[in-house]
């Protein structure tokens, strides 16, 4: 990954404002780094609303649950109408998996991968984007909308068979959802300028995120995430270094950023041209369309 010069942030004091009385969704918010970024920012006083299948946060101040499936987009399409867009401040994405070994299809006909890493926030990004924040009384900063996935690490990804119904490989399907992410961010930042969008690559983190991938408390699993979580941070740590950039005033003119794991600016992937983002976006909103659920670029 190559640093992005252009674009810089200062770090400032945990004391600093920042959090405090901050509207935010984390939409994965239920599990690994996304519950982390949750419970951190509830802990500095903003209102977290968290979706995800299991609530593991009952009672921690600051933190409401929404439930969904967002392998499905019907349910996308539902909770982008019960998220409370015109009141927020910032929206995090962090919903995912990992491909399994076979393939995997939703009751709407979806690749399962591209439907929980990738096609929801494509629904729900559209959806929530041009209402984002028009009812805040505090606006200092834009609304901003941050997309976890792994931007910047040369993946460009391939729509020709999007729903991976002619082949399918675990991992080219993976970084299909991961070129889809970083392309929603470039997309985005154009088509929205009264929000800003950033992608988030977190490195890797010891999580859930490759249980579909081994088998969930299979051995496999077990030793992948046991190394991963001796040579790398936890999501907790990874949480705590990443929050003051999420909150930094200094981000406001860079929509579009992309960040590694120590929040460092990085150049999005090589490759990723106007052409291809629209074909790739169009590919993408012709497949959600089969579920009978409509994409609302506007
Ligand atoms: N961990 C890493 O090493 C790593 C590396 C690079 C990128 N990332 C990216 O970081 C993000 C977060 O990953 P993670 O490692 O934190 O994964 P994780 O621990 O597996 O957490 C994933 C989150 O997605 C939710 N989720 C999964 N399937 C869902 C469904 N069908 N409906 C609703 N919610 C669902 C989970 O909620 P429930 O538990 O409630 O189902 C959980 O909140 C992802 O975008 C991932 O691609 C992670």
């Amino acid at each position: 990954m190559k640093r992005n010069k252009s674009v810089a942030w200062q770090r400032r004091a945990a004391s600093a404002p920042g959090a405090e009385g901050k509207q935010i969704a984390v939409v994965g918010g239920t599990g690994g780094i996304g519950r982390a970024l949750s419970r951190h920012l509830a802990s500095l006083g903003a209102q977290v609303t968290v979706v995800g299948q299991t609530f593991r946060d009952a009672g921690t101040p600051g933190i409401t649950f929404i439930q969904a499936d967002l392998s499905l987009m019907r349910e996308a399409q539902r909770v982008a109408t019960e998220l409370p867009a015109q009141a927020l401040d910032m929206v995090i994405f962090t919903t995912g998996i990992f491909a399994a070994p076979q393939r995997q299809e939703t009751s709407e006909g979806i690749e399962r991968d591209l439907a929980v890493s990738y096609l929801n926030r494509l629904v729900m990004l559209h959806a929530i984007a041009p209402q984002l924040g028009t009812r805040r009384v505090q606006s200092a900063m834009k609304p901003r909308v941050f997309l976890m996935g792994y931007p910047g690490g040369g993946q460009i990804g391939t729509f020709d068979d999007l729903n991976a119904e002619k082949s399918y490989k675990a991992f080219p399907v993976h970084m299909n959802t991961v070129a889809g992410n970083e392309m929603l961010v470039l997309d985005a930042a154009k088509r929205y300028p009264s929000a800003t969008f950033f992608g988030l690559n977190p490195g890797l983190i010891k999580t859930n995120i490759r249980d579909n991938f081994f088998g969930k408390d299979s051995l496999k699993s077990r030793m992948a995430e046991t190394l991963i979580g001796l040579l790398t941070p936890t999501a907790d740590a990874y949480a705590e270094r990443i929050v003051p950039l999420l909150l930094t005033p200094d981000l406001e003119g860079h929509s579009g950023a992309m960040f590694n794991n120590k929040g460092q600016a990085i150049l999005p992937s090589v490759g990723l041209s106007e052409a291809h983002i629209r074909q790739f976006m169009a590919a993408s909103e012709a497949l959600v369309a089969r579920t009978g659920v409509e994409v609302h670029a506007s």
